[in-house]
């Protein structure tokens, strides 16, 4: 560990959640350490990144946790939730039907999550114009009605990345 990881201030959970390949993993690596592919595999199991952000004079040390949007490769729900403050809720912009699973995604939420965790709905792949099935406004209609913040985010351009877990980071400090 280098001495700006002991210098943190205040250390919290995230989860990332959502259908599979949605973005998950690239948003996560975007967001870690600027990292993208085009190839990347399914999550298998549980994974873990961190990122220190500087919030005024305070070292916040942000440790999110990736898992399989594939059931058949998720570990166990409750522990995958247990103690985090925040969650980003990813559906593609492309694919109507991760954004319908949106509800599922916020029902296992209330059921293994902490009642105040602090939730963000990202529509990834918004430079994918073309191939939209799900509009802006839809996502932010939805978002609105749960009381979530929204944003629609490009993990390959690094469209909003920083500022969708920014959001959700700022709000919980
Ligand atoms: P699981 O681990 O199976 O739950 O999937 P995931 O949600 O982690 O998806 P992953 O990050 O592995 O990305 C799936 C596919 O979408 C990969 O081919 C990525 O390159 C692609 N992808 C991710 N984000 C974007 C994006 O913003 N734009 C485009 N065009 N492709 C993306
Ligand atoms: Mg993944």
């Amino acid at each position: 560990a280098d001495s700006y990881d002991e210098e943190c201030d205040y250390l919290f959970k995230a989860v990332l959640i959502g259908d599979s390949a949605v973005g998950k993993s690239n948003l996560l690596s975007r967001f870690a350490t600027d990292e993208f592919r085009l190839d990347s595999k399914p999550t298998i199991g549980v994974e873990f990144a961190y990122r220190n952000v500087k919030i005024g004079d305070k070292v916040i040390k942000a440790q999110i946790w990736d898992t399989a949007g594939q059931e058949r490769f998720r570990a166990i729900t409750s522990s995958y939730y247990r103690g985090a403050l925040g969650a980003v809720l990813v559906y593609d912009i492309t694919r109507r039907t991760t954004f319908e699973n949106v509800k599922k995604w916020m029902h296992e939420l209330r059921e293994f999550g902490n009642s105040d965790i602090v939730v963000v709905l990202v529509g990834n792949k918004s430079d994918l114009t073309q191939f939209r099935q799900v509009s802006e406004e839809e996502g932010r209609n939805l978002a609105e009605s749960h009381g979530l913040f929204f944003m629609e985010t490009s993990a390959l351009q690094n469209l909003n990345v920083e500022e969708a877990f920014l959001r959700m980071i700022t709000k919980i400090h």
